[in-house]
């Protein structure tokens, strides 16, 4: 089941972006995101999946869900070939870094999808922007979760580490939330407090 590839995907002119925008997102950031955010019902889709890198913590850390993995190459962790935008699964939770040339995309796709809450990583900036504010404010985002430090993200290709300074956030929307969005920090653990695993 391969689906055709959106166009947005594919390398942009001018610079070496990722084929699909595929970063590989640190244990950090997702150990980040389960210290404060709890998820509700038996199912959680990655349909973003890249390598598994967040999938994978999730199957350790929450053994009472079913995780299932997606991406649209074919390689992907779980189901490879899978164009998440052109695909609706009913799932009580979605949460991934998408590629961020979709993220709108993403946020809007995966509220259909999800019976309680959506989380994505994304840029901070995805906050600004008058062409998609009228629908953002009221769309269910509940939560932005700031990352006081910058995360390092390493590209798909295993080519050089990129040195990542762009600020970044957890994005929460919740099912039937109408109300203020709430900004808050994530902070770093402190050295030797055996957090960040
Ligand atoms: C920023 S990477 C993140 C990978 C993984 N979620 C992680 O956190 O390490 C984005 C991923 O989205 C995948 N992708 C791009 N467009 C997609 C689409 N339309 N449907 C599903 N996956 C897509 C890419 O192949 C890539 O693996």
């Amino acid at each position: 089941m391969v689906d055709k590839p959106h166009p947005a995907n594919y390398v942009g002119a001018g610079y070496d972006r990722q084929a699909y925008d595929f970063y590989i997102t640190p244990p950090e950031a997702v150990y980040a995101l389960l210290e404060v955010e709890k998820f509700e019902g038996k199912t959680i889709w990655e349909p973003a999946s890249g390598n598994g890198a967040i999938s994978k913590i999730l199957e350790k850390e929450l053994p009472d869900f079913e995780i299932i993995s997606s991406d649209i190459r074919p390689e992907g962790y779980g189901y490879g070939g899978v164009n998440f935008l052109a695909r609706h699964l009913e799932v009580d939770n979605i949460i991934t870094n998408p590629p961020y040339s979709l993220a709108e995309e993403f946020a809007r796709h995966g509220f259909e999808c999800a019976r309680h809450k959506v989380a994505l990583l994304l840029r901070l900036a995805f906050l600004e922007g008058q062409k998609r504010a009228t629908w953002l404010w009221n769309s269910g985002l509940r939560r932005v979760w700031i990352f006081t430090w910058r995360i390092k993200f390493e590209r798909g290709d295993g080519k050089q580490p990129e040195n990542n300074m762009i600020a970044m956030a957890w994005f929460i929307w919740e099912k039937g939330y109408k109300g203020d969005v709430i900004i808050a920090p994530l902070l770093k653990r402190k050295q030797g407090e055996n957090f960040w695993k």
